[in-house]
């Protein structure tokens, strides 16, 4: 079975999954910006890997482009975000960037980092406000992410966990 890894990762903890996904399967792995259709096309599985910035999983319109290329492979999918696990959080992620053609792939959860410090000028700008307009409300009122995004301000922070790739490798050996 011939199988790649297709991610997109800003700050290594969604490549640091995809290794350990490569380790595990020997599968090839590819950034989902250089990643050629004709040449994912000619493999049976595919595993995507995407960081969640603000809602959002990166690098999702690969598969949106190119799903019609992609009937009857294997696609297993999986996004990295900072928040623990929250299944409201994370049907409504789903909901949001795996809709329509993309609804039947099997989207799994692997919690990465978060780390002010080493951010983009615009991405550290975006988190410090949000954290400020969090923190402006009613800790019993705010999200599962919305806590985590308050509670990890301060310090550098790595959730990353290999156990997190153990459900996609039973995945990708389903029919
Ligand atoms: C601008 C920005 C927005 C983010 N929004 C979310 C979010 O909505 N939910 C979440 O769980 N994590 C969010 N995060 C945290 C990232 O998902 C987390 O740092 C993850 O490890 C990023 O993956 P990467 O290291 O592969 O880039 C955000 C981070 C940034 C920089």
């Amino acid at each position: 079975m011939k199988g790649i890894i297709i991610y997109k990762s800003k700050y290594g903890s969604t490549r640091k999954y995809a290794g350990w996904l490569k380790e595990a399967t020997g599968f090839e792995m590819v950034e989902a910006d250089k990643a050629k259709i004709d040449e994912v096309a000619q493999c049976d599985t595919i595993i995507f890997g995407g960081g969640i910035y603000a809602g959002g999983i990166a690098g999702v319109n690969f598969l949106k482009k190119n799903i019609a290329k992609l009937k009857g492979k294997k696609i297993v999918a999986f996004c990295c975000g900072a928040s623990p696990f929250d299944a409201g959080f994370f049907n409504a992620l789903k909901e949001r960037n795996f809709s329509g053609d993309l609804a039947g792939i099997p989207l799994y959860y692997c919690r990465g980092g978060y780390d002010l410090a080493s951010m983009h000028f615009m991405d550290k700008t975006l988190c410090k406000l949000l954290g400020k307009s969090v923190a402006k409300k009613d800790p019993a009122e705010r999200e599962v992410w919305e806590t985590a995004l308050v509670d990890s301000a301060g310090a550098a922070h790595d959730w990353t966990d290999r156990s997190f790739i153990d459900p996609i490798l039973k995945e990708c050996k389903t029919a």
